[in-house]
């Protein structure tokens, strides 16, 4: 049976996401690429919707210095610039994979988005406590056995009132309690499910979390 690709991180039916991408219309021919591109490669990317999403955030929260954890070849850090460049900000995203984050450089370029973006290349877990400055959105897409430690390292860097995303919470559904996956998922599953309690938990946050995409969480930090 032919399966494709891109159904293997839904939890939900495929046809609802594909219906979903149709009301988005037809990303523009450099987005299509990359997508592509991750397609071929197996580089997890957001879905298009989780994109749209995004830049709709930054457009409605009108923020303007936007931290991203894990560019990948850079598909969700275009989708997160295009809005911010309208809001007069600008995005700094951290991988700590070089080949990626050099493809994604050459994709910047070609979409005109590099003076906008600062890319860091380098473990975010190293990289978050030297950031000298705050940030009023930040989007976490790296790896799901890490999301507790950068969720301790990002709290003192969002301003009160700032925004944080974070994709793949609900990892293919498997943070649901009793899920079968494969043993080679505990870790992140377990820690996934611990990043979601605490987050949700947490006193100074306001949560609620998304079942489309991966799963997307969306917390605002309290004003005071
Ligand atoms: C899911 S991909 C990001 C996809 C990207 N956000 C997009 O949608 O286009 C996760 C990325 O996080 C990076 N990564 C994993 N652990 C990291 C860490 N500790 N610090 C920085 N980057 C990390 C990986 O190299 C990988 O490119």
């Amino acid at each position: 049976m032919y399966i494709d690709e891109r159904a293997i991180g839904l939890f939900y039916p495929f046809e609802m996401e594909r219906y979903l991408e149709t009301l988005l219309g037809e990303r523009d021919p450099l987005l299509k690429e990359i997508e592509e591109q991750a397609l071929q490669e197996t580089i997890p990317v957001v879905t298009p919707m989780v994109g749209n999403f995004l830049n709709l955030m930054i457009t409605m929260s009108r923020a303007r210095a936007v931290l991203e954890i894990g560019t990948a070849i850079g598909y969700s850090t275009i989708w997160l610039t295009r809005a911010v460049e309208k809001n007069g900000g600008h995005v700094t995203t951290i991988d700590l994979n070089r080949d990626r984050l050099t493809r994604a450089i050459q994709y910047f370029e070609r979409a005109e988005l590099r003076e906008y973006i600062t890319t860091i290349d380098g473990d975010a877990r190293k990289i978050l406590p030297q950031l000298p400055s705050m940030f009023d959105f930040v989007f976490i897409d790296a790896a799901k056995g890490e999301y507790l430690d950068y969720l301790n390292l990002i709290y003192p860097l969002i301003i009160p009132g700032g925004v944080l995303v974070v994709d793949n919470v609900l990892f293919r559904g498997w943070v649901v309690p009793d899920s079968t996956f494969p043993p080679k998922y505990d870790r992140m599953v377990g820690g996934l499910r611990q990043f979601l309690q605490e987050l949700c938990q947490n006193p100074d946050f306001t949560t609620t979390v998304l079942p489309f995409g991966d799963g997307v969480s969306v917390s605002q930090k309290k004003l005071v």
